[in-house]
């Protein structure tokens, strides 16, 4: 006999003829991939999205000046003002005479909590673009989420070295769920926001065929992964750069620093430093345009070698 899950519900005379106790299968536990949700398919449309830009980088590679720079052309397109939250002691007041920006100061604690009361307090006026520098504050500053994971596992566990040892995945439980309201708090924004992320020079050990040996990771950024894993775009500036962005690199700690989708290639075609023009186009796509595509030159295979005749 079949049993049918989805939609109607089973009579108690089909279900004991299928050996099943009714209490087990009352129809809300009925498992979702049993039909109990209904889904639409629908053609796929660009639909207006905020965006989410990285610029990771050394202290003076630029990040603050471009992300003026980004937000001023995002500001020309999507109409409203700059909000900038400021973790870097106001240093961003520093460019207050170069563009027109309002500022938060954001002192310690920086945990993911008071990022997102900061990020709401900026929402408030409805910006074009909400600047973060840094978010790397969540991470390792005063408060931020490593602190709070020594503070829990202090909670869990006091100075008990071995007991800590065998806590330290449950400390990381409450943390983990406060990173996680500010990733969804940031993603439901409806103003643009780019995020200013340091980055530092390491080396990682790593168990190579014979030894363990350090692996050169490059400039590797100062922020969770879930949060370089949702930006919409991240560019990285070396140090000294003065905001010109580097778009490749081999090495893994820079590799996750940058991501340039095939959308923006056209944006970031030319050398220089990140300017007002590109924070335009990024707007512009980011309100449901099409960009013109990128110069063919970049991929355009090299030229067929001419036959001599012999
Ligand atoms: N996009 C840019 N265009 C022109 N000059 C830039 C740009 N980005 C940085 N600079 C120059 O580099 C300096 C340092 O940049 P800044 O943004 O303060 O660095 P960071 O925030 O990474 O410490 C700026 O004062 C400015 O002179
Ligand atoms: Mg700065």
């Amino acid at each position: 006999m079949t049993l049918q899950l989805a939609g109607s519900q089973p009579s108690p005379a089909s279900l004991e003829e299928a050996g099943l106790a009714q209490a087990t299968l009352e129809p809300e536990r009925l498992p979702s991939h049993q039909g109990a949700r209904r889904f639409l398919i629908q053609p796929a449309v660009r639909r207006p999205v905020p965006l989410l830009f990285g610029l990771a980088g050394p202290s003076g590679s630029g990040k603050t000046y471009s992300a003026l720079r980004l937000a001023s052309g995002i500001a020309r397109v999507a109409r409203g003002e700059i909000v900038v939250i400021d973790t870097e002691n106001q240093r961003a007041q520093h460019y207050a005479d170069h563009f027109k920006f309002s500022h938060i100061d954001f002192a310690p604690p920086y945990g993911p909590m008071d990022y997102l009361a900061a990020i709401h307090t900026a929402e408030r006026s409805k910006p074009a673009c909400i600047i973060i520098d840094s978010l790397s504050h969540e991470h390792d500053g005063e408060g931020g989420t490593l602190d709070c994971v020594t503070a829990e596992l202090d909670r869990l566990a006091g100075a008990d070295t071995g007991l800590q040892q065998k806590l330290a995945a449950a400390a990381w439980r409450k943390p983990k769920a406060a990173r996680r309201a500010l990733l969804s708090g940031l993603l439901r924004l409806q103003s643009h926001v780019i995020v200013c992320i340091r980055a530092n020079e390491r080396t990682r050990m790593a168990r190579e065929a014979v030894a363990i040996e350090p692996v050169d990771m490059g400039l590797t950024p100062i922020a969770a992964p879930e949060f370089l894993f949702e930006l919409t775009a991240s560019a990285l500036l070396k140090a000294g750069a003065q905001g010109s962005p580097t778009w490749s690199s081999a090495l893994p700690g820079e590799h996750a620093a940058i991501k340039l989708p095939r959308q923006f290639e056209s944006v970031f075609k030319g050398s220089g430093p990140l300017e007002e023009g590109h924070g335009e186009l990024l707007a512009r796509w980011a309100a449901g345009e099409v960009l013109p595509a990128a110069e063919q030159s970049t991929r355009r295979s090299p030229p067929k070698r001419r036959r001599t005749k012999l």
